[in-house]
């Protein structure tokens, strides 16, 4: 295990701010730290995502260790690529550079020049130094040139890392096909219209913008919420059974859900109440993919899918605005049996040093037995 993954984790990102205003002419990647003198508040927003965290996160950590050993090293080319990007322009595969632990950080973005997706090992052309892209008309700046590029207002920019073949040519996370599929690819609502969505804020102090793009991603408990809704469509009851159905709907999310790496699932819960409200019975069902191992079994941890997967068995999430009618029969007790609860959660169990559930209430519904 390299000495230097434990050091940088140990000296995360205490680099000390630097005065630059103006440009070095180095072509190297500056620090996010140097944005955040100007760019202010895209910097605190960004600071918060899981692209400021993408390396140095502790589930990532413990993926990337155990991926580190088993392959003898040889991850930190595949892992880090995506993880910690400046890595395929610098080359710091051991990771020594602060930079390399600042994740997906602002220049590595901002100085893509080209995409092209058919590029499998390196769609992105970065162009560290001194020009910084994006959409803004006309911006002018201190210390850098701008450009005008319209590649930021679409999802090609994140395809690179939202859709990934592992080596067993495996979809292990397909997140941009599966909006390239939807009706919202028809629409134009490209990923950033959901996922970085205009908020207030200044584009960069003294000559900002009033509108910034939100750089935390919008990843939060209020956009999970009635994401995806439960309605009870129907509920018969007999002197045996108690039968419900439902409809499950994506209404708001621009790709399957859940996407990603497998360890994510939605479960629904169904259940049968008393008069009092107690429950008298539970059943469920969980909506995910599941990718198996050259043994066939199923893998649990998202560091192993990467390596290890080769087989999708199952995968029955829900596409883009798909509406899914269920039908649960329940059996116990039916006679005490006064009303019934649907019930979704988002689940996901990342291992970190041992594994965590974290389980997300997004929608619940109610009805009545008669
Ligand atoms: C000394 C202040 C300063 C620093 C440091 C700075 N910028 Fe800027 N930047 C600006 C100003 C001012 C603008 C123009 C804002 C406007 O027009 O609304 C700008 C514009 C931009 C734009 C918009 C370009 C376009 O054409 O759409 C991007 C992207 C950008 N900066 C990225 C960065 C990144 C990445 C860093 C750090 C590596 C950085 N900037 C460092 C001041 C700075
Ligand atoms: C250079 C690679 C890269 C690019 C480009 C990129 N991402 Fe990411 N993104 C990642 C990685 C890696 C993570 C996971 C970080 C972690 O949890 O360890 C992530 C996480 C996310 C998450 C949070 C996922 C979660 O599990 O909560 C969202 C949302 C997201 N990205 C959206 C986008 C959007 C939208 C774009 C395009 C504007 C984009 N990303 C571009 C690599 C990238
Ligand atoms: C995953 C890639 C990615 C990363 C990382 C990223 N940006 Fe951006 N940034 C974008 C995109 C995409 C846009 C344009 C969004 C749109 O048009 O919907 C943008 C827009 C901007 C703009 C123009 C003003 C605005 O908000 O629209 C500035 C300035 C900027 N980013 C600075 C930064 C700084 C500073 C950081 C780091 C603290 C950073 N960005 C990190 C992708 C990124
Ligand atoms: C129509 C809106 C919409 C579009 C378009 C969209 N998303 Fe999402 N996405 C959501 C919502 C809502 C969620 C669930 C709330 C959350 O996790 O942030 C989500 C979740 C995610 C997650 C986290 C998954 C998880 O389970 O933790 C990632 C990663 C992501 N989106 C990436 C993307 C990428 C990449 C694109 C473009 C290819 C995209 N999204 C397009 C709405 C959208
Ligand atoms: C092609 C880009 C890409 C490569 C290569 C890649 N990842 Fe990821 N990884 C992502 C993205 C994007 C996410 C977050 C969103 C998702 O699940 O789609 C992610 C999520 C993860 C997560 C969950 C993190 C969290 O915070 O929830 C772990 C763990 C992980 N990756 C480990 C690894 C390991 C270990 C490797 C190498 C064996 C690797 N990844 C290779 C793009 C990549």
């Amino acid at each position: 295990m390299t000495t230097s993954i434990l050091k940088t984790l140990l000296v995360p990102v205490f680099i000390v701010a630097m005065t630059l205003p103006a440009f070095s002419g180095d072509k190297s990647y500056e620090s996010s730290l140097v944005c955040a003198n100007c760019h202010e508040d895209n910097y605190r927003n960004w600071k918060g995502s899981l692209h400021a965290l993408s390396y140095s996160n502790p589930i990532f950590q413990t993926a990337y260790r155990k991926a580190y050993t088993e392959t003898k090293g040889s991850a930190k080319k595949y892992c880090l690529n995506c993880h910690a990007p400046t890595v395929s322009i610098t080359g710091d595969y051991d990771v020594e550079l602060p930079i390399t632990t600042e994740g997906v950080t602002c220049d590595f973005c901002h100085t893509v020049a080209k995409i092209d997706l058919d590029k499998k090992d390196g769609p992105f052309h970065s162009e560290p130094g001194e020009t910084k892209r994006s959409v803004l008309e006309n911006a002018e700046s201190p210390h850098h040139k701008t450009a005008y590029s319209k590649d930021f207002a679409g999802s090609k920019l994140c395809a690179g890392c939202h859709s990934f073949e592992n080596r067993h040519g495996v979809k292990v996370g397909d997140t941009y096909n599966e909006w390239l599929r939807s009706p919202y690819a028809n629409e134009g609502k490209e990923c950033q219209n959901c996922h970085m969505k205009e908020i207030d804020g200044k584009t960069a102090i003294e000559r900002g913008r009033e509108k910034i793009h939100d750089h935390s991603l919008s990843h939060n408990l209020s956009t999970m919420t009635d994401s995806v809704t439960v309605k009870i469509t129907h509920v018969e009851k007999t002197a045996k059974r108690i039968g419900v159905s439902l409809d499950i709907t994506n209404e708001k999310i621009g790709h399957s859900v859940p996407t990603g790496t497998p360890a994510r699932k939605l479960v629904l819960e169904v259940r049968t109440h008393n008069a009092k409200g107690a429950v008298i019975e539970t059943l469920s069902k969980e909506y995910r993919k599941i990718v198996v191992n050259a043994d066939g079994d199923e893998i649990q941890s998202d560091g192993d899918v990467f390596l290890y997967g080769v087989k999708i068995t199952e995968d029955n999430r829900l596409k883009p605005k798909e509406t899914r009618s269920e039908k649960f029969i329940l059996s116990r007790k039916t006679g005490s049996v006064a009303s019934v609860s649907a019930e979704l959660f988002f689940q996901y169990e990342p291992v970190v040093t041992e594994r965590t559930l974290m389980k997300i209430p997004l929608f619940s519904s109610q009805s009545i037995v008669k």
